[in-house]
């Protein structure tokens, strides 16, 4: 799958990376990692920032995993397209261009590579002119730092103004946008869809299970998965996530498949989605991830899901 008018060709499930070095130790981040490779995934998706909010941690933890796997596959790096971002660590904060510049730098030297394929700000901090953000990107795309821009939790409104803005004085132009997006998430439908689908940009959902609700695995409010996100996701456990639940139980049994591949499925075959944002701590959970690659499911099945979900 293109991402909007670029040459990145990237596989059905974008890797999320912020459990590297939080709930996954690097050992396990190298299986997931090695399983998503052997599996024919390319895509991989951390921040500057990931994860800093982890006990012991500081950030770039996620960079540095990634950089040393990358490191252990003898620098093989032309197969792999990497996605980072920058804006929200409060050790590199903003999107001014002296910490784009900076960040950048510091990420590429974590990351072992001498460019970026895609490159986010991380949130639209608004701290400086949109112009003199899209003038860093467009210096280090120039430079060939970063092949790509992308934006990430851009209303509409900042996002249209970013566009006509890299159109009028020539910058690079953001390519892609990631928001919050899944089957218990359906703001970005309405709010910047429409906006998305007419500039011709891609969609990268993360939180895609809704912080691992749409696997099933919580159903009473008393569930201790001894995950840290055990209280957000259990947030999502209301009448309309019940029935998202049962819905997924259904076809999920109907495909014998998990939860989470047909969450997935749901979240790929939307308008503008290139490719759902999930994340797994261990190569077991990556299977049900993988597996909604190769899912296709029916109008019927997507319209029961559109419904028990609106
Ligand atoms: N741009 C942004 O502002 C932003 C914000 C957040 C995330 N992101 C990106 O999006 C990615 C995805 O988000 P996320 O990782 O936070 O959440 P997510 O993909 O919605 O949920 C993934 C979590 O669900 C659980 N899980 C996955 N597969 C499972 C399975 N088969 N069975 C049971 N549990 C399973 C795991 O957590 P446990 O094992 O702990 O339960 C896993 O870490 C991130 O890694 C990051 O790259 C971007």
């Amino acid at each position: 799958m293109k991402i909007g008018d670029s040459e990145l060709d990237v596989y059905g499930l974008n890797l999320g990376g912020n459990v590297f070095g939080w709930t996954a130790d690097e050992q396990q981040s190298f299986a997931v990692l090695d399983a998503y490779a052997a599996a024919g995934g390319n895509f991989i998706d951390t921040a500057d920032s990931y994860f800093h909010r982890a006990p012991g941690n500081s950030g770039g933890e996620s960079e540095t995993i990634i950089g040393n796997w990358l490191a252990k596959r003898g620098g093989r790096r032309d197969d792999v397209v990497i996605a980072t971002k920058v804006g929200s660590w409060p050790a590199r904060p903003g999107v001014s261009a002296k910490n784009i510049r900076e960040a950048a730098d510091d990420s590429l030297r974590r990351l072992q590579t001498d460019h970026i394929d895609l490159y986010y700000a991380h949130r639209d901090v608004a701290d400086v002119p949109l112009e003199e953000t899209l003038g860093a990107f467009d210096e280090l795309v120039r430079a060939g730092k970063v092949r790509y821009i992308g934006a990430s939790n851009y209303t509409a409104e900042r996002l249209a103004e970013a566009l006509s803005i890299s159109d009028r004085e020539g910058l690079a132009r953001y390519v892609a946008l990631q928001p919050h997006y899944n089957l218990v998430e359906r703001a970005y439908e309405t709010d910047v869809l429409p906006l998305v689908q007419r500039e011709g940009l891609s969609t990268l959902p993360y939180f895609a299970l809704a912080k691992g609700f749409l696997t099933g695995k919580y159903r009473s409010r008393e569930t201790d998965s001894g995950s840290p996100r055990n209280e957000g996701a259990i947030a999502y456990l209301d009448h309309r996530g019940e029935r998202v639940l049962e819905v997924l139980d259904d076809i999920s049994a109907a495909h014998k498949t998990s939860l989470a591949s047909v969450a997935l499925a749901w979240l790929a075959s939307r308008p503008t989605v290139a490719a759902p944002i999930a994340s797994a701590r261990n190569a077991e959970q990556l299977a049900d991830l993988l597996a909604s690659v190769e899912l296709t499911l029916t109008d019927a099945e997507i319209a029961s899901l559109d419904e028990a979900s609106s």
